[in-house]
This record gives structure tokens, sequence and C-alpha cells, in this order.
């Protein structure tokens, strides 16, 4: 490992030197965002540090440094760059307020994700798989991010806000995208000058932010006239009375946290979906035996909550999936203290990467890290594994709050599906990344078999 660099206060780990202020390595992180990481943390070990510009910026790749930083030492951190997020994408719901603000919001949502009430979402999962991939047209490939998000979408806003927007789906997946080029690249130092330059992609956000607030805001005042409690998560947050100066009941704080959990509620577990098709395409004996167990298991009828934890190796697939693709690549927080990381002390101000897709493929924890296998995810092996090797939810009191909701919806939209169709590549074409806070494949095309097809086609071969 090549030897820290001194200056007048810190030891700095290794790192890369860029004569150019940073640009060279700005650039290079535009490029390739995981590349860029994988090769730091191969040639200066778990401990990286680098400039751009003035801001340093501190890599950091083992289970227990990240433990610290998302759960022993949270409070040292604040999210991404700790600017002021009320012109952000999300507003300011749970995923990007701060403090005691966010204690409070945390603590009134929870009871939306509570296990009795999961049980209630679980029953509308598997009837909208197979309402939408009914209408599949499979005479023609399937741009497999898109059909996803075609299924989530409805599960979302039928479990949290009891409400179909059916004719709203199209407009909202459309404004997300635009908000997406918000995340276009990884940047952790996203410098004034090259946000400055961006100003018609921000008036993009910036619209697409007021599509989406509209839709949303016309659902809560739907249900404003409407005084019933359906228990779902809408009836939650407009139950609460936050009194005087309290602003967390008001429409526009109820409007941000919405569209909060709309979107983390619906995109990243198409993601994950989405790569565990990529997956299951490219192993034919993993499918197999996921469809032995949903033969088994199910016999043709829709999968029921009941069935989920029988249901075991269909989950150990989706873990294997956003073990290798996982759907939110990295994290980024900022100190607001100095802070010590193994030997290194890291100055306020820094900002702190950790990666799951990094952790998730490294040898010492995943030997044959390419390699997709499910047999990872048995009790026995997983118990064998340092906490944090594996964080796709994150960690601490900023981890995922939709985690039970989000396994039991790809359990049970995987089992409906996969109890139906098989997926085979459409394209020999090589898998062509897109890194934006989210880590999505390019262009992914699969061609969708139903399987009873499948089935009276070697029916006949044998046969005939
Ligand atoms: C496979 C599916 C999912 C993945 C991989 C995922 C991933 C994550 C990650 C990594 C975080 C932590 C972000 C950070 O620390 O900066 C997070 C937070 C969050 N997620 Fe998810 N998520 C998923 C599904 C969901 C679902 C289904 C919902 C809602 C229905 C949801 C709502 C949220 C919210 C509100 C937060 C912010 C929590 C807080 O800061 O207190 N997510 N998610």
């Amino acid at each position: 490992m090549p030897a820290p660099s001194e200056n007048a206060t810190f030891v700095y780990p290794p790192g890369p030197k860029d004569a150019l202020f940073g640009a060279k390595l700005y650039l290079d992180n535009q490029r390739d965002p995981l590349g860029f990481m994988e090769r730091l943390s191969r040639a200066y070990g778990d401990v990286v540090h680098f400039r751009i510009g003035k801001q340093k910026v501190y890599l950091l790749n083992h289970p227990d440094l990240i433990k610290g930083v998302l759960l022993s030492h949270y409070t040292n951190f604040v999210k991404g760059r700790g600017v002021v997020r009320r012109n952000n994408f999300f507003g300011e719901g749970l995923l990007t307020s701060e403090g005691d603000f966010h204690r409070r919001q945390r603590q009134q949502t929870q009871p939306a994700f509570h296990h009795d009430r999961l049980g209630v979402y679980g029953a509308i999962m598997s009837r909208v798989a197979t309402g939408v991939s009914d209408s599949w047209d499979v005479s023609a490939p399937l741009d497999v991010l898109e059909a996803m998000r075609q299924i989530t979408l409805p599960i979302t806003s039928q479990t949290l806000f009891g409400t179909n927007v059916e004719t709203s789906h199209d407009e909202i997946i459309e404004a997300f995208r635009a908000g997406l080029t918000q995340f276009r690249s990884f940047k952790p130092v996203a410098t004034r000058v090259v946000d400055s330059l961006s100003i018609a992609q921000r008036r993009r956000v910036k619209q697409a932010r007021l599509r989406l607030e509209t839709l949303i805001s016309r659902i809560i005042a739907e249900r404003r006239t409407q005084l019933d409690d359906r228990g779902d998560l809408l009836s939650l947050l407009l139950s609460r009375n936050g009194g005087e100066g309290d602003t967390q009941g008001s429409d526009t704080q109820i409007r941000d946290e919405a569209v909060t959990l709309f979107i983390g509620g619906f995109e990243s577990i198409a993601t994950a979906l989405t790569w565990t098709w990529y997956l299951l395409a490219q192993h034919p004996e993993c499918e197999r035996k996921l469809h032995d167990e949903l033969d088994s298991v199910l016999a043709g009828r829709l999968p029921e909550v009941s069935d989920v934890p029988r249901l075991s190796y269909t989950r150990m697939v989706l873990e294997e999936s956003m073990r290798l693709f996982p759907p939110v690549p990295r994290l980024v927080r900022t100190a607001i203290g100095e802070y010590q990381a193994g030997p290194y002390t890291i100055p306020a101000r820094s900002l702190v990467v950790v990666s799951q897709y990094l952790m998730h493929r490294d040898s010492r924890y995943f030997p044959g890290p390419e390699r997709f296998d499910p047999e990872r995810w048995t009790t026995l092996a997983k118990s064998s594994r340092p906490p944090y090797s594996f964080f796709p939810f994150g960690g601490g009191p900023r981890r995922c709050i939709g985690e039970g909701f989000a396994y039991m919806e790809g359990v049970l939209v995987l089992a409906t599906l996969a109890s139906r169709w098989k997926f085979t590549l459409a394209s020999s074409a090589p898998l062509e990344l897109n890194v934006t806070h989210f880590l999505h494949p390019r262009n992914l095309t699969l061609t969708a078999t139903h399987r009873s097809a499948e089935t009276s086609s070697k029916a006949l071969a044998v046969s005939g």
C-alpha cells in the first residue's frame, strides 16, 4: 500500500493526486463512476483520499468503517453535501431531512410500515403484477425497467395512497425520469460552476417536480374531503396535527413526504426486479430451481403473503441480485466534525463515500464476486459474513424505511411473474450501466415467453 502523505495537521490516507486540481479525477468519475471507485480501492486500499478542487473526499471500503459512518457515529454526518434541500427534487421528505425534524418524521411514518399493515399491502401486489403482465405484447422485446415500473407504480399508489392514479402513471414516470437528470452522474463534489452551467437541466427538473407536486396535491385535496381513515400511509400523514408552529402536518410537508415515498416506493424495487430478470435470463440452472420452488409451493395459484416464508429460494435470488447490482450503488455523507476512520482523521466538511457496489463485490466477503450464486444467502452462509458487508438498504437511523415492504413486494412480484413467465435476453449487445442516484441498465430489453407456451412446445417435441 502506498505511504500516506502528511500536511501540517492531518495524515492523509493514500490516494490519487491530480495536478489539474482534481479536474481529471472529476472527469474519470463522470465517465465511469463505479469503475472509478473500483480502481481507487484496488490501488489504495480501504481508506482512500483525493481532492477535487478544495473539496476533500474519502472513500471508505470496509464493513467496520461503513458501520461507523452509518450507525455508530451517524450524528457526525449529514447527507450529501448538507445543502439546503428545499429546492431539490424530493423537497423536505424523509429521505432528505435531518436532525430532530427527521426523527419526528420517521416516528410518525413508521406505523405505515408495521408488519400487520404489510400483510394488507401484500394482497395487492400479486394481483397488480398478474393484471399488468397479462397485457404485455409478447411479440416485441420488452423494455424490462419500464415494464417493472408499470407494475411497481400502481402497487405503490394503491398501497400507500389507497388510490389508483392509473391515468397518471405515464405522467409520473415521465416526470420522475426528468427528475433523475438531477442525479445524472455520481458527483460527490459537483462544483457550483458545473451546477450553474446546467440551467436547462435544472428547469426540466423543476418542471418535473411541479408536475409531481400537482398530482400528489390533487390526491391530498381529494382525501381531505373524505374524512375516513383508510389505514394507508396517506391517512396517517393527514391525521397528523403537529400543533402551532409545527410544519409537519402542513399540506406542503405532507406533499414532500408523499413524493419521497412515492418515488422511493416504486423505483428502487422496479430496479431490483429488472436486474433479477437480467441475471436469471443468463443462469438457467438458477431459474430452474426458482421454477421448482414456485411450482411446488404455489402449484399454479397466485402467491399470498402467507407464502412468503416458504419462498426462500425466491428471496435468495433477490438478495443475490441486489448484491451484484444494488439499486442504490453508493451513499455520500458530509462530516460535520472531525472523524476518526481507522488510523486516519477525516477533517470536518469532507465528503465521505461508502459504496454498496464496491463492498458487495469484495472477494474478502464474497469469493468469486462476479458469479451469480443465490446459495450465498442461506442462513448459514449469511451468518459467516460481518454486518455491513451487504447493505443495499443503507444502515443506522437512516436505513430504508421501506425494507420490509420492498422484500415482500420483491418476493411476491418475482414469484407471480416467474410462475408464469420466462425471460431471455433480446440482444447480445454488452450491458451498459446508467449511474444516477440509482444503478440502472441502459436499454435492457428481454423477450418474455409464457411458461405454458414453453411447456406445450416441450410436450410437442417429446410426443413428436
Ligand atoms: C429494493 C428496494 C429498495 C432499496 C434498494 C432501497 C434503498 C434505500 C437506501 C440505500 C436508503 C438509505 C439512503 C441513505 O442513507 O442515504 C433508503 C432510504 C429510504 N427509502 Fe428505500 N429502498 C428500497 C425500497 C423502498 C421502498 C419500497 C420505500 C417506500 C415505500 C422506500 C422509502 C425510503 C425512504 C423514505 C428512505 C429514507 C429513510 C430515512 O432517511 O429515514 N424505499 N432506501
